[in-house]
């Protein structure tokens, strides 16, 4: 089945925020932003700005009625600089002008005095003077230190890896209209309405109910609009309270680049003990995130790290230790996957560097060491593990063996060309690691004409959630599609909504929406019982838009039944809230179930490198990947295949600079580089595990969004295996690996300092 919204978006016809019709009176925002990354803010001359053309009000932190803050886990994060800024992109002044382009000039003429302090970008510099976002955490299972002296062998290194820009095609916005009485109607662009009405009461001093959020849906988000959505959010709150008209601000995506958070950057040590058998007995990892100048999610995000730092392996013997690190970059955010991909990627990155050593295949490793049915992660949940499945369903169909040899037989013949393959498993844990955060509501309305809507707390943003709650619905009471409409994600329709994060707003919003739609199935078929004759509802079911009786068609159509249970005058309306059962996690032992299931899968991947110029191409993803029994393959197919060339761009070409004084260098299009339509893989292969395992998913439908995204890494080792065969070199690991870093890689050549080329 097709996404529902695959007509309105090829038309054009689809409504984002920016296509929303203004209101009479319609003001528009702009900020001036901190020119550099840190530094004491010393006055701010607004003079001319004031008298700028179409200028109605200019507003700076001391215009605020609430609180100027908007942290929502550690109150850092003022909405305005006020005193200090801490980076280059911080929001100093709002101004509220009468047209889009006026209210950018505007802002240009706005001057700040700030005395520069010292600025600091490398994580490890800011863990050194003791600046971190909250205390380090750490997960321990067995004990590592001991194990590491029984070990045949023991290998060390680092890795670093890069940021990503989230590049949603809408950028960040949101748009504020005065209700009556003081109060306001929000839209934004935000996976997290509950988290917007949050900031937005935070910095006006309302109150949750006066105050309604509304998305109609997303031009992507990737973790980008789960927290830093807020801040356009408040600014337009703020304006449209103190200027008493609607205020609307639409970034450029120059300023959504330069202002807004990104993937977290890790720099990480890692320590891996293997015995003779090539299995995996101790490891220990150290993370240092740069968290960017306030918290953010990047607690989370750094747990995530921890909780997928052995990926799929069995390791007996974890010590893993991360530290949030406060820099001066704009604050660091969620990003599809929630820090597991950095965790993946050291761990992935010491098995090869084992690899490597002791002269063996690392698929060699990995397969040795995949974690099994009943085997303890570092934090205590129990595996019930398909990564050997997926492991062996993987090798099996696409003959890794064969693509093994055929790389090694074309190596062996071709001097400038070298093709290189590896295996990437995943295993990807499905929740909220934060408990309470599991939990979804959803309102379905019957009308008497029989059409049904449906409304969550899932925010569409091309993911296709608004498609498979429709298909709840539409499953639960037998009718098409078409008859079920979903409706814009509204806080006054489904209040403290979790934000559409963590792979888990299908699985939540859909239980939620199912066990809604069961209530009122159950009572339309009362009503039915004596119309069909029958003495009991579980002789009843609904499909095709009619009541079955024993497994047999009767002549009462959905609509009729309907109408008759309104003038019976039973309820068609129904609320209901979902909390996922038998998950918890304990974070003063740092055990505990957290996950509701895990997926797993395994991609193979190959690449072919011009040793010549350093340039590759990625020939292709084959993955065997755990959907469960999927409910829309067409919508899981396009989430892998889109998770997958998202992480090939991390590993490649996604060069996030930010330069000494903390300056954005990648800050647009031209300078930043994101897979087209040429750097995908010639082909993506997805063959769906093969499991009867039972799991909590919603129709045993498993959650999709996230995991595929790191079948990406497998590319960046991939690639190295190449440069290995051309060269008797070791890459570091050091991401994006850029056809520069591959040709100086090639070349041995270090007389190129990369930092240099950058700055
Ligand atoms: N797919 C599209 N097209 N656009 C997006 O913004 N976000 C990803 C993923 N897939 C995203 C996407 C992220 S980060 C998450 S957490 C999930 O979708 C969230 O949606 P789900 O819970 O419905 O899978
Ligand atoms: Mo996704 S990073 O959990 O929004």
């Amino acid at each position: 089945m097709k996404n529902i919204d695959s007509k309105s978006h090829v038309r054009g016809e689809s409504v984002y925020l920016d296509d929303i019709p203004l209101v009479e009176g319609t003001l528009f925002a702009c900020v001036f932003d901190s020119p550099v990354a840190h530094g004491k803010l010393k006055s701010v001359d607004t003079t001319e700005a004031q008298t700028s053309e179409g200028v109605f009000r200019v507003i700076t932190a001391k215009d605020l009625i609430g609180e100027n803050q908007i942290g929502g886990i550690v109150p850092d994060e003022p909405l305005l600089a006020d005193g200090e800024v801490h980076f280059q992109g911080m929001p100093i002044v709002i101004v509220v002008v009468t047209s889009e382009t006026l209210a950018h000039k505007a802002a240009k003429k706005i001057t700040a005095d700030i005395e520069p302090l010292e600025v600091v970008t490398d994580p490890r510099v800011a863990a050194a003077d003791g600046d971190l976002i909250v205390p380090p955490k750490k997960f321990v299972l067995g004990d590592a230190a001991s194990a590491f002296a029984n070990c045949a062998h023991v290998f060390e290194g680092k890795t670093e890896q890069n940021g990503q820009e989230h590049l949603y095609i809408e950028t960040q916005g949101a748009y504020a209209v005065p209700t009556e009485n003081g109060g306001l109607k929000v839209y934004s662009s935000t996976q997290g309405p509950t988290a917007v009405q949050r900031a937005v009461c935070r910095v006006t001093g309302l109150a949750m109910h006066q105050v309604e959020v509304d998305v109609q849906r997303l031009g992507g988000g990737f973790g980008g609009k789960e927290d830093q959505a807020n801040a356009w959010a408040g600014i337009c709150a703020v304006a449209t309270q103190l200027t008493k008209r609607p205020v609307k601000y639409a970034l450029h995506r120059m300023e959504d680049m330069r202002m807004t958070g990104k993937r977290h950057p890790y720099s990480s040590d890692y320590k891996i003990g293997l015995d003779r058998d090539l299995k995996i007995v101790a490891y220990e990892a150290t993370f240092y995130q740069n968290a960017g100048a306030s918290c953010d999610l990047s607690p989370p995000v750094l747990e995530r790290t921890l909780f997928h730092c052995t990926n799929s392996y069995y390791i007996p013997n974890v010590t893993a230790t991360a530290y949030s690190c406060r820099t001066n970059l704009p604050p660091n955010t969620a990003f599809r996957g929630f820090g597991g991909p950095q965790g993946m990627f050291v761990i992935e990155s010491a098995i090869a560097h084992a690899a490597e050593k002791l002269n063996v295949a690392a698929s060699e490793i990995q397969r040795r060491n995949l974690i099994d049915d009943g085997d303890e992660f570092p934090y205590g949940q129990k595996a019930e593990s398909d990564a050997i499945t997926s492991w062996t369903q993987a090798e099996e169909k696409y003959d890794f063996a064969t693509l093994q040899k055929e790389a090694v037989e074309f190596n062996a013949s071709s001097r400038y060309f070298k093709k290189g393959v590896a295996m990437m498993p995943v295993c990807f844990g499905i929740s909220f690691t934060k408990t309470p955060m599991n939990q979804a509501r959803s309102l379905v309305h019957v009308y008497t004409d029989g059409s049904v809507a449906v409304s969550t707390g899932a925010v569409e943003m091309g993911q296709g959630v608004n498609t498979k709650m429709a298909q709840v619905a539409a499953r639960m009471f037998g009718l098409e599609i078409d008859s079920v409409k979903v409706h814009t994600t509204n806080t006054l329709r489904i209040a403290n909504t979790s934000p559409t994060a963590a792979s888990a707003a299908a699985d939540l919003n859909g239980k939620a929406t199912q066990l809604a739609c069961e209530t009122i199935r159950k009572r339309l078929l009362e009503v039915a019982l004596p119309l069909v004759e029958a003495a009991n509802i579980d002789d009843l079911s609904l499909a095709d838009g009619f009541v079955y009786r024993s497994g047999e068609r009767t002549s009462l159509a959905w609509a009729p039944l309907v109408m008759e249970a309104h003038l019976k005058r039973v309820n068609l309306s129904e609320h209901s809230h979902y909390a996922t059962p038998g998950i918890g996690f304990d974070w003063s032992i740092a055990k505990g179930h957290p996950f509701a299931y895990h997926v797993y899968g395994t991609a193979v991947v190959g690449v072919t490198v011009d040793c010549l110029r350093g340039r590759y191409e990625v020939d292709y993803v084959k993955c065997c990947h755990d959907f469960g029994t999927s409910m829309n393959t067409a919508v899981d197919l396009g989430q892998i295949e889109g998770g997958i060339v998202q992480g090939l761009g991390w590993m490649t070409m996604e060069e996030v600079v930010y330069d000494d004084d903390g300056k954005l260098r990648s800050n647009a299009l031209s300078t930043y580089k994101v897979p087209d339509i040429y750097s995908i893989p010639a082909e993506i292969a997805v063959l769906p595990l093969e499991t009867t395992r039972e799991n909590m998913a919603i129709f045993n439908s498993k959650a999709v969004g996230e995991p595929p995204l790191m079948y990406g890494i497998g590319a960046y080792f991939a690639i190295r295996n190449a440069v290995k065969a051309y060269s008797d070199c070791s890459p570091a690991f050091d991401l994006p690996f850029t056809p520069e870093k591959v040709l100086m890689n090639l070349y041995n050549s270090d007389l190129v300092d990369m930092k240099a080329i950058n700055s």
